[in-house]
């Protein structure tokens, strides 16, 4: 089943290494290539994506034999630059590196195509790679909107011109198909680019690789490329793909943001890569950025500046800087950007709605977006979403430095990441949690306040929410069963918990909700499941940095599960009612020990038999009775857990 959303908690730091999985664009370019020349290609670390995939399926579909030959690996027999199925209808999805070269290529194979993909691909313009194609012959017409996909190939009449101009600044996908699909005619052209030419990294990737395929294109700057008549594909043997520096930008970033070191492999100082210019944008906002060969490296302080920067050479990674915007101080602009337009979706409104959810103050343009952060920490009170477009979601991971997050729809990373947030989570470390369960009066509250003062780390006493909620309910005059109202009351609280005092709408409440009124009446909203839903947002932002110690019944099983010590702390219920019966009398409040004990165990049935969120001790919580203990033979306890459990290496 497809995953609706997953939620990140906030994080902490960032560190550690992780291999790439290969590029998206070098791996389709390599893909097509080994299909069009003469000769066994082997490809090794080839992307598995849903890209990747429409290009392999269309290749076999047009007749070539590609074979399996092990983890990323495959075995292209080549069909010397003549597909053998000379009619098909190929779905490509929304592979844009997939149906703007396959359009080239197909336009010179004698043969009947329809090319379509899904409806985002669709709204993508293809009408000025139709237009440089016609000009050298081919026959194609639209099935749809003018200008759009869905297409229809028929063989071409190749036309005795040697001159093709194509446009250079909606997407350079349409001059690497060009260029990949020309050579083909064998015959002597010069192909003109109009305009400036945006994402030219892009195209020296397309030479590049088309070098290593043995045709080698002169070029005069960025405007004119000659393609000569002897131009023939030849299997280079074996083709390594490089590691995707698109990919790579999200934990370099993340090794900035997060302080680092973050590691990449796949890609390094001699990557074929644009994007590895990334790493500079890195630098000029503060971070610290070294590189070997196969490798890069991000770290810093913590605090990043904010940059102006063009981004021309960068149209994919630069959207990770956007995100990382949110991080650092001052206004970034991001400039030269209008390619996110015709995208996956299109990024400067995406990005800019995205970023707004936090409260970042966002200018954006048809060719720029300027991000300036909210002023102090940020949250998240809506979710985030990705319009089907994977970096949308990759970039948003980053934003669980600041705050807890939830991303809709996350599987759409698949399209060039499939793993990408279980990868994530690896160098990705969260805000740690020390959750302190256990029945009314066993002393975790006390024993889960000190240990947060030694640690220097915040603290959450969760059962004063509840008792709040049912302070509030009582004062309201509403009945402890309504679970409607008691919810909506709860989701609407102004609770403040200040210099140890707790406040609701302003007033001090500190000494109110401790009333046994309120201790009753907790323990009965508390077992309504619509004010727990309500209660389990407010709880989750109290995680910040460094640390959060929360006490009370659910806190390692359903508030934060991925709580890094999980301890049950009870006491025989004798033990506590004796406790509570010192404490009262030491305020001079008369009390009848029998009736405490009572209390006490019929709270303790109430928690432990209700359906949602019920007092148990979880499978993997450490259990700490203390009965006949002291308070602070229990916090030390519970500090050795703690530090037995950062000496590991922190799994997530
Ligand atoms: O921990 P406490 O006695 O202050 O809690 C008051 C009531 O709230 C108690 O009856 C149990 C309930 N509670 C809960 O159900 N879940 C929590 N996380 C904390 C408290």
């Amino acid at each position: 089943m497809k995953k609706e959303y997953i939620d990140l908690p906030p994080m902490l730091a960032a560190r550690g290494e992780i291999i790439l999985p290969g590029s998206k664009s070098i791996s389709n370019r390599v893909l097509l290539l080994a299909a069009l020349s003469e000769g066994k290609t082997e490809i090794r670390d080839l992307l598995h994506s849903d890209d990747t995939e429409r290009m392999l399926d269309a290749l076999k579909i047009l007749g070539v034999e590609i074979e399996s030959v092990g983890d990323n690996a495959y075995l292209v027999k080549g069909c010397g630059g003549d597909f053998p199925v000379k009619e098909a209808k190929l779905f490509l999805g929304n592979a844009g590196t997939a149906f703007r070269p396959l359009t080239a290529a197909l336009a010179f194979m004698n043969g009947h195509y329809e090319l379509s993909g899904v409806p985002r691909m669709h709204e993508r313009p293809i009408g000025d790679l139709v237009d440089a194609l016609r000009q050298g012959g081919a026959r194609i017409s639209y099935l749809g909107e003018e200008g759009y996909p869905p297409l229809e190939i028929s063989p071409a009449e190749i036309s005795g011109r040697n001159e093709i101009s194509v446009r250079g600044n909606v997407s350079s996908q349409f001059l690497t198909g060009l260029l990949m699909a020309l050579p083909l005619l064998k015959k002597k052209i010069e192909l003109k680019v109009e305009g400036e030419l945006i994402s030219k990294p892009y195209i020296e990737i397309t030479l590049e690789i088309m070098k290593r395929f043995g045709v080698d294109i002169e070029r005069r700057g960025w405007e004119s490329f000659f393609i000569g008549d002897d131009c023939r594909y030849e299997s280079p043997g074996l083709m390594h793909v490089e590691g995707d520096a698109s990919s790579a930008s999200y934990f370099l970033a993340a090794g900035a943001i997060g302080k680092g070191p973050v590691r990449v492999y796949g890609v390094g100082k001699d990557s074929i890569q644009g994007d590895v210019k990334f790493s500079e944008a890195l630098r000029m906002m503060g971070a610290k950025i070294s590189m070997g060969e196969n490798w890069m490296e991000a770290s810093s302080t913590g605090f990043l500046e904010a940059i102006d920067i063009d981004c021309n050479a960068i149209p994919d990674a630069a959207m990770t800087l956007a995100v990382a915007a949110l991080f650092a101080k001052g206004k970034t602009i991001l400039r030269n950007i209008a390619s996110w337009k015709v995208k996956e979706t299109d990024r400067i409104a995406a990005m800019a709605k995205e970023l707004r959810k936090f409260g970042a103050i966002v200018e954006e343009g048809d060719d720029f977006i300027a991000i300036t952060p909210p002023s102090s920490h940020f949250a998240l009170h809506d979710s985030i979403d990705t319009y089907d477009d994977h970096r949308m979601a990759m970039c948003f991971s980053l934003s669980a430095f600041g705050t807890h997050v939830r991303i809709n729809d996350p599987e759409c990373v698949a399209k060039t990441f499939p793993d990408y947030f279980e990868r994530f989570s690896k160098i990705a470390f969260p805000v740690p949690v020390i959750s302190i369960d256990g029945p009314s009066a066993s002393g975790k509250g006390t024993v889960a306040s000190l240990v947060a003062k030694h640690l220097g780390f915040h603290y959450l006493d969760s059962g004063a929410l509840y008792r709040i909620t049912a302070l509030a309910a009582i004062q309201a005059g509403l009945s402890l069963e309504d679970e409607k109202a008691a919810s909506m009351l709860a989701q609407g609280l102004d609770i403040r918990f200040e210099n140890g005092e707790i406040r609701l709408n302003g007033e001090i409440v500190t000494e109110a909700i401790r009333s046994e009124v309120c201790s009753n009446g907790a323990s009965k909203v508390a077992a309504l499941p619509a004010v727990r839903a309500a209660l389990l947002e407010l709880q989750r932002q109290f995680r910040k940095t460094p640390g959060l110690v929360a006490d009370g019944r659910d806190m390692g099983s359903t508030v934060f599960p991925d709580s890094i010590l999980k301890v049950f702390l009870t006491a025989s219920a004798e033990e506590r009612a004796k406790r509570r019966y010192k404490q009262l009398i030491e305020k001079g409040v008369s009390v009848n020990m029998d009736t405490l004990l009572q209390d006490i165990i019929s709270r303790d049935q109430r928690d432990s038999g209700r359906s949602v969120a019920p007092l148990q001790k979880n499978p993997d919580a450490e259990l700490l009775d203390t009965t006949g203990m002291g308070i602070m033979d229990a916090v030390s306890q519970v500090e050795e857990w703690y530090s037995a459990k950062i000496d590991q290496p922190t799994p997530v």
